[in-house]
């Protein structure tokens, strides 16, 4: 019954435009954002999130409407929540957590302790004072946090990469080999609701780095040291590419009994290939049920720690990428594409643009994509009218700005988009409530 009205909804947005164009749509069932598509197959789908981008509403935009899980890319690192030694600072962690929250988004915590990213002041400390240093890091900073956290990396990568099992040489390390496991019992005293994770790289396949981790959980499972879950942080690009037996080393780790989560994704690459990819990622989480969710390592390629590598689901300007479509067909989402399927200019005039409307609806509310596209001259500015349906709302909109939220709505160009060559185009957004708008937009240039 559902899935035929929408497929009738799709029907009807199938219809050949004034303008020429034939709008092509797929159907599918109704979930329509990373988010939305992941929650049909009870996962959440996240992102790192940097606290000073907060204020960029392209990113904020997309964050509110793609992400059901979000991790502070760096704020709760050591070194960003204990600068100074017993001196605690939690500013742009709490930013981003009460805005998490604000949105109904959960929030993974990263990292209680980590070789890396450590104050300057743990480098003076060894032995007996640099394991109670840790121990008092974790009690404070988990404390802080409790009961707000969906889960906490509490370990992160402790092994080696040398190919033998061993653990990676550090100053924790150094503190003695049951470091990891005094940071597992000391963050489920702190906090007994959030779920505790092993976190690490290059143990995305069988390799001898998953396997130590592996033999480790294992242990930890069968002596009662605290541990739920273990993150599999999956930054692929050639060098280290996605292994196939991917799916078959997620489920080792689930048959122990832990939850297993991805949970730094990012692919290099770009088209087709890198959709691929993300494809088969989302698919051995959907195969494996102790595979609860999965997080990308930013938003947009630009937002990446390795941007050159284009490795995420939009890019610089905030536009889904084919892998975003990828993943949203591989969680059995809805991909909704319109696009011209006549090579003729469209006959609104030099210098005009056109708009065409590609919707993502669901019985309630609806994501709308607009491509504006130059006609014979370049442009440098453009705005797209049309009317929603009546009892319909925006409530975000993204690469553009709206004049309001119902009715006759203009949305004009973000200072990024507006110039447009001739023949080219470029996209924006909106999220809403309600019925999709169906028709043609009136595209004008200034
Ligand atoms: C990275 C951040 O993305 C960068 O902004 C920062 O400069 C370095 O750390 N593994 C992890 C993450 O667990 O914390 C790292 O994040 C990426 C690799």
């Amino acid at each position: 019954m559902r899935r035929s009205r929408a497929i009738l909804t799709v029907l009807t947005a199938a219809a050949v435009t004034a303008g020429g164009f034939l709008t092509l749509t797929q159907a599918a069932n109704a979930a329509t954002t990373l988010g939305s598509a992941a929650a049909a197959k009870s996962r959440y789908f996240g992102t790192a999130v940097a606290a000073y981008k907060l204020t960029d509403s392209v990113y904020t935009g997309l964050l509110d409407t793609q992400f059901t899980m979000v991790t502070p890319e760096n704020e709760m690192k050591w070194d960003a929540t204990e600068p100074s030694q017993n001196t605690f600072s939690y500013t742009s962690a709490d930013t981003i957590v009460a805005r998490a929250k604000a949105n109904g988004q959960r929030v993974r915590g990263h990292a209680l302790a980590w070789h890396s990213q450590q104050p300057s002041w743990v480098a003076s400390l060894s032995g007996t004072a640099l394991r109670s240093a840790m121990v008092n890091h974790i009690t404070n900073v988990a404390t802080h946090y409790k009961g707000q956290l969906y889960a906490w990396d509490v370990v992160n990568e402790a092994f080696s990469d040398n190919g033998d099992g061993s653990r990676r040489s550090s100053n924790l390390q150094a503190t003695g080999n049951d470091w990891i496991e005094v940071a597992f019992q000391t963050a489920r005293a702190a906090d007994p609701s959030a779920k505790l994770c092993y976190n690490d790289y290059n143990t995305d396949g069988v390799n001898a780095k998953s396997t130590a981790v592996y033999t480790m959980v294992k242990d930890f499972l069968a002596r009662g040291v605290p541990i739920d879950c273990v993150g599999f942080q999956s930054h692929f690009n050639s060098a280290s590419p996605l292994p196939s037996d991917y799916q078959a080393n997620l489920q080792r780790f689930a048959d122990l009994g832990v939850e297993v989560q991805i949970t730094e994704l990012d692919i290099a690459g770009s088209g087709t290939a890198q959709a691929d990819s993300y494809s088969k990622v989302v698919a051995a989480c959907l195969a494996v049920s102790k595979c609860t969710g999965i997080s990308v390592w930013g938003i947009r390629d630009s937002d990446s720690w390795r941007a050159s590598d284009t490795p995420l689901l939009f890019d610089a300007s905030g536009n889904p990428k084919e892998a975003y479509n990828a993943v949203i067909t591989a969680f059995g989402g809805t991909t909704t594409t319109s696009s011209p399927t006549t090579s003729s200019s469209p006959t609104t005039g030099t210098g005009a643009c056109t708009a065409t409307v590609a919707n993502n609806s669901w019985t309630g509310g609806f994501v709308t994509t607009v491509t504006v596209k130059a006609g014979a001259t370049a442009i440098t500015s453009w705005k797209v009218a049309l009317t929603l349906p009546t009892g319909s709302a925006v409530t975000s909109t993204w690469s553009a700005t709206a004049s309001g939220s119902s009715g006759a709505l203009t949305f004009t160009n973000a200072s990024y988009n507006g110039s447009l060559a001739a023949g080219a185009s470029t996209s924006f957004g909106f999220q809403g409530t309600g019925t999709a708008f169906s028709g043609t937009p009136t595209c004008t240039v200034s």
